[in-house]
């Protein structure tokens, strides 16, 4: 029997499966673990199933032991972990890509149609109590059909996103390290071009790129005076791929005309300037967030723990 940590709390059927042939510690309470205690907590686990608010770095695999063989993230991003540090340590990593494609896409259309058709401006009055009525050119939107979706970033999510967008009847361009299954871009009818293109030409741009030192702050202020006075960024990524001050500062001289995050630099705090302005869309990074993915991920990652402490092939390891 091995000793699993699980560094926060994850559903039950996961855990169940974990049980089933391990002694799990996992954390459960509604705080993020600590630092300290998450130190003291890995000491001789053989897995580690992170959060991504959990930093997994060199410190806290030696902290672990030379026996631990797995971290398992609950996440298809994985800038939380060190994946050199694992593997100079014989560790295997793994993330839960595909079974949290649609729910990230859902997010990615929900505040592509809250920027562009000012829904939460709208909730905000009604909520206020001001007074309101229906008015020829009252909080006038921006229509979707036949305008152009510029997806930074063409993996799973990303086609996922261009794939609703085209329902929506909008043409799709993309930049991205390769090039698409060509089936698929004929099916979606996408368009593969440069960044400083991709920028101009589009009415939205939607970030889909995984986080690293080649993507840190990719759209600045450069990228935001690129881009058409009349579009909208959405960043269902990570936070830091764009340089929120610089963001803030675009919204707030029309340099774009709105943007929807679900992703901030440094989580949980959002830029001061962006709460007071009206023209960007803010949740709290919901990406993932039904109770239908959150399990498929739990299960994957318990899964993919479970494989390596067998002696197996996880089934998604980070290449
Ligand atoms: C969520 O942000 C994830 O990377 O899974």
């Amino acid at each position: 029997m091995s000793r699993v940590v699980v560094t926060g709390r994850i559903p039950e059927a996961a855990l169940e499966s974990l049980r089933a042939e391990h002694e799990v510690d996992a954390w459960d309470g509604t705080e993020s673990i600590g630092r300290e205690e998450l130190l003291r907590r890995v000491a001789g686990a053989d897995a580690i199933v992170s959060l991504l608010t959990e930093r997994i770095d060199g410190e806290l695999l030696d902290a672990a032991g030379p026996q631990l063989k797995v971290v398992a993230n609950v996440a298809v991003g994985y800038d939380n972990i060190d994946v050199p540090a694992c593997t100079e340590r014989g560790v295997t990593a793994t993330n839960t890509p595909g079974v949290l494609t649609d729910a990230t896409a859902d997010i990615a259309l929900s505040l592509i149609l809250m920027a562009t058709r000012r829904l939460g401006e709208g909730e905000r009055i009604i909520r206020s109590g001001e007074s309101w009525k229906w008015g020829m050119f009252f909080l006038l939107g921006s229509s979707l059909q036949g305008k152009t979706l510029g997806i930074i970033g063409m993996g799973g999510i990303g086609q996922a996103t261009a794939r609703r967008a085209k329902a929506f009847g909008m043409e799709v361009v993309y930049q991205s390290r390769s090039e698409i299954d060509p089936d698929i871009a004929a099916e979606l009818g996408a368009r593969r071009v440069e960044l400083d293109e991709l920028l101009s030409v589009s009415d939205v741009v939607s970030v889909h790129c995984p986080y690293g030192p080649a993507t840190h702050h990719l759209i600045g202020a450069e990228e935001l005076a690129a881009m058409k006075d009349t579009a909208y960024l959405v960043n269902t990524a990570r936070g830091p791929i764009v340089d929120e001050a610089a963001l803030a500062t675009a919204l707030r001289e029309g340099v774009i005309a709105g943007a929807g995050l679900d992703v901030f630099e440094n989580e949980p705090q959002v830029h001061p300037e962006l709460l007071v302005l009206d023209n960007v869309v803010l949740v709290p990074h919901l990406g993932s967030a039904t109770v239908e993915t959150r399990t498929a991920m739990a299960v994957l990652a318990a899964d993919n723990a479970l494989a390596v402490l067998n002696g197996q092939q996880p089934p998604t390891p980070i290449r």
